[in-house]
């Protein structure tokens, strides 16, 4: 009941619900996983039911997996699809340049691999996520649960002479275990505070041996789709900046969008 949402679920949901226009008959969409993907998915489901839109969804967790086919949104696996049109996931933070912190929601590896496997990718976020540099967020590095601690300490270790204003890690728990991510492999925040150079940083932290992936997504976002809690939503697109500011009111019907110009 969008009426009834928090500013910050309010963004997120205008966010979800301009991204979803993004999804044309026949194509095959990543959907990314997250409170902002988890909208995503309602809208399409939405679309599914009410006007029939056919298309096949790639989830990027089981989480989302499961949400798509409650939504009635045909699902199937990356090596079934191969190669996507479109990936429409959140994220932690966005740069000027649609560079992106993911994996706050622990589930990186596939969302990367999912995104990278698709002609664009697009972001959906509320505007808190926008930063000047990327690194507040402390970024998700997905390690192999076999000698974690040893891995933990040579990622610290990766990090001497970086840009980087921080370099302690932290195994992220899921209560009193560690959080196990759907590939079963576990997840070291890292408390970087500024990251000068995020190019640099995601070839360091992929040499070390224990390391599956990192949480930086770099040239991989086409557009960032952002939301406020006041309605409106912008449409940025990484060649031509902001190319279309629309509001969706909530007063009125579900499906309004008033077009605020360009
Ligand atoms: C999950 C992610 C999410 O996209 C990211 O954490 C943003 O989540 P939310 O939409 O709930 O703020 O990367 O791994």
């Amino acid at each position: 009941m969008p009426s009834d949402l928090s500013p910050i679920d309010k963004a997120k949901f205008v966010a979800a619900k301009r991204a979803a226009r993004f999804v044309e008959p026949g194509m095959r969409v990543g959907l990314g996983t997250g409170s902002t993907a988890a909208w995503l998915v309602r809208c399409l489901g939405e679309l599914v039911r009410d006007e029939g839109l056919r298309f096949t969804g790639v989830p990027t967790s089981t989480r989302t997996a499961q949400l798509a086919r409650e939504e009635g949104i045909k699902v199937i696996g990356l090596d079934e699809a191969r190669w996507l049109d479109l990936t429409i996931d959140g994220a932690d933070e966005f740069d000027g340049d649609l560079n992106l912190i993911k994996g706050g929601g622990g589930a990186l590896l596939q969302e990367k691999i999912v995104a990278t496997a698709s002609d664009r990718m697009v972001v959906i976020a509320d505007i808190s996520k926008q930063v000047e540099a990327l690194g507040a967020f402390p970024l998700p590095v997905e390690v192999i649960p076999f000698g974690w601690q040893t891995t933990k300490t040579l990622v610290e270790e990766s990090l001497v002479g970086l840009d980087v204003l921080g370099r302690s890690s932290t195994l992220r728990m899921n209560g009193e275990a560690p959080f196990i991510t759907d590939e079963g492999n576990y997840i070291l925040d890292l408390h970087l505070h500024r990251i000068a150079n995020p190019r640099q940083l995601s070839l360091v932290l992929n040499q070390v041996p224990g390391v599956v992936e990192n949480g930086l997504f770099l040239d991989i976002c086409d557009h960032v789709i952002v939301g406020h809690g006041d309605g409106r939503v912008e449409v940025r697109n990484i060649n031509e900046g902001i190319v279309s500011t629309e509001r969706f009111d909530f007063l009125e019907e579900e499906n309004l969008f008033t077009d605020l110009g360009d």
